[in-house]
């Protein structure tokens, strides 16, 4: 670092770097603006550091307060002597920036004939929005993304609310006079409480209900996230049409769904393909919000998605569709609107690469409920969690599948890690079944051991943290007394599903210990519970609603920590056998004992 100093101060006056090598220009480039940063952070204190690269140390400058900034910018230290280096001017003009910057956000007065226009610096990848140049995006960190965007500031901006609050005004003719502080009671009496939510009928809808915490509640603000092509746009489409037909409360009404990605046509098209042809549903393809919420206007509609909130923008804020002030100004919008009219909106948000919504989660605290949706790339199996919900539980979890006509509800969803049950699988040595929750959903879930004797010795994990594996092998070697030491050992998971509960402990040793034995475990067993270091089988939560899926799978044994059976008691599990153990050694000798 010094030396890297030592050589800026040494040719920092030199015009030749800028011309001759690009490259170590780029590094000073970033060198310089990291020394702005340091004068921008100090900016509003009475002492401010900065690194002087000339004398190649570190000054301390005292400034009274108020002129603080104006001797900053008068004595700037970096104003480079050259004025046909036009990237060093870049960069003295983004540090204007910041400066005048940091006067509007303090309330400071000053430069005021130069607020006319305000440049802004977005990053193309994730629309990260910052008043100056950074060598790098200071939220995805990816270098040269950052591109500039002069706005023409007129004095009176816009904002989400400012728009709402004008298509509202001009909508609703009762001027409902002034709120006033209401008692708790006298809210819930003008609310039926049975009626509040609005049921979504059929297996599909009741899979949607379930996520939404009951029904879809009057004016919230629901964000859908996923990944691109996960089927946000097929599921939002199909709750959109039972909301339109609202077959639970007896009469269609009409519903818009606006898409800023697609076509009106190749929406209709994909509604045709999955059978939806009610006529309520209205489609609209627009990426303007004040445009949106004015058609609405016209429909009055039941209820209103967004596909995606990363195309949508709203005239007169600053950036582009997808970047963080337009994304954030355009929910800000549909939140007024959505609590305003008591009209329900979804909004549809891509997961950029780093797993975030928009970038920065700046949307997750702003709505009402949060819900991904997941799915592995070779399934069709697609998950719908609740991440935040202000109205029911996140725990939970819908599962659904994608056929060629849509998503379907899954019937048996606690079998969907299964893989097809083999008629042989009775003499298939190494697959043991586990018990996983997932919210509060109960999942079965198959483990498949091989243990190859003699081979080159390799561990190859799949599904299953590789340190849990380790553990477990270790412990059925030291604790069980199996000699596993001359194996190579192979650990799967069906599906491809990730085993994140301790509770699987035990169906993994069990396992590896049938391949191991050459002793196939019946189908009809599943195991529940986490292995410790001293072999011994521990208690995992839930035990309660694993056993009774199990039982009412038609499992026959479940076998059990033994301390399990003080709270399974008095339960009945039909024809379930609920076997207690203590260690592992007690498995081996209850499970993998010919029957006599
Ligand atoms: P889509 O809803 O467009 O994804 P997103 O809006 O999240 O980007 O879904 C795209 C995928 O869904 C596409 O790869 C094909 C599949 N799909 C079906 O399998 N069946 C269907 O009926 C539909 C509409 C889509
Ligand atoms: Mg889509």
């Amino acid at each position: 670092m010094r030396a890297f100093q030592m050589l800026y101060s040494r040719v920092h006056n030199l015009n030749l770097i800028s011309t001759k090598y690009p490259q170590i220009h780029k590094l000073f480039k970033t060198f310089h603006s990291t020394n702005l940063r340091f004068i921008n952070d100090s900016a509003t204190a009475d002492v401010s550091t900065i690194y002087d690269p000339v004398t190649g140390s570190l000054v301390t400058k005292r400034v009274p307060k108020s002129k603080h900034t104006a001797a900053v910018s008068d004595k700037d230290p970096y104003k480079l002597s050259s004025s046909d280096d036009a990237d060093a001017l870049k960069d003295d003009r983004s540090y204007g920036n910041a400066v005048k910057s940091n006067h509007g956000r303090s309330g400071f007065g000053v430069n005021k004939k130069k607020s006319k226009s305000k440049s802004t610096w977005v990053c193309s990848d994730c629309g990260y929005t910052d008043g100056q140049w950074w060598g790098y995006c200071r939220e995805c960190k990816s270098a040269g993304t950052m591109k500039e965007f002069t706005e023409i500031d007129d004095g009176g901006k816009t904002s989400g609310f400012q728009v709402s609050e004008k298509i509202v005004r001009s909508w609703l003719p009762k001027g409902s006079g002034e709120a006033v502080p209401m008692r708790v009671t006298d809210v819930n009496r003008g609310i039926n409480h049975l009626n509040w939510r609005f049921p979504l009928s059929g297996p599909f809808g009741n899979e949607v209900s379930r996520v939404l915490g009951g029904g879809l509640v009057p004016g919230s603000l629901v964000l859908i996230g996923g990944d691109p092509g996960v089927g946000k746009s097929t599921l939002m489409l199909q709750i959109a049409a039972i909301i339109a037909e609202g077959r639970e409360i007896g009469k269609p009404a009409p519903v818009l769904y606006v898409s800023g990605e697609e076509s009106v046509e190749q929406i209709g098209n994909r509604a045709d393909r999955m059978e939806i042809n009610t006529e309520e549903l209205f489609l609209y393809s627009s990426t303007d919000i004040e445009d949106i919420l004015g058609k609405a206007q016209v429909l009055s509609p039941r209820a209103l998605i967004i596909d995606s909130i990363q195309t949508v923008h709203l005239m007169g804020v600053t950036g582009s569709a997808g970047g963080i002030y337009q994304v954030k100004e355009c929910t800000a919008a549909l939140l007024r609107f959505a609590k305003k009219t008591d009209i329900p909106v979804f909004l549809i948000g891509h997961v950029t690469k780093s797993g975030d919504i928009a970038g920065p989660r700046v949307l997750e605290h702003i709505v009402d409920a949060v819900l991904y949706m997941e799915g592995e790339q070779y399934s069709s199996h697609r998950l719908l969690r609740a991440f935040k919900n202000r109205f029911g539980s996140t725990d939970e979890l819908g599962v659904f599948e994608m056929s060629p006509c849509g998503l379907k509800a899954v019937a048996n969803p606690s079998e969907i890690f299964l893989s097809e049950e083999h008629s042989d699988s009775e003499v298939l040595a190494g697959l043991a079944i586990a018990v996983i929750m997932d919210g509060s959903r109960t999942f079965v879930i198959e483990i498949q051991a091989l243990c190859a004797a003699g081979t080159s010795l390799s561990r190859q994990v799949n599904g299953v943290q590789a340190g849990r594996a380790d553990m477990i092998i270790s412990v059925l070697m030291k604790q069980a007394g199996l000699k596993l030491q001359s194996n190579a050992i192979f650990l799967n998971v069906v599906s491809g599903a990730t085993l994140t509960e301790t509770a699987g402990d035990l169906a993994v040793a069990a396992a590896i210990c049938s391949s191991f034995l050459e002793f196939p475990i019946p189908n009809n067993v599943a195991f529940i519970g986490e292995v410790g270091l001293g072999g011994e089988l521990r208690m995992v939560p839930k035990m309660e609603k694993r056993v009774s899926t199990v039982a009412k799978l038609g499992y026959k044994k479940c076998v059990v920590p033994i301390l399990a059976l003080k709270s399974l008691q008095g339960l009945d599990f039909g024809e379930l056998e609920v076997l207690g153990c203590k260690n592992l050694k007690e498995v081996i000798n209850t499970v993998f004992v010919q029957d006599a």
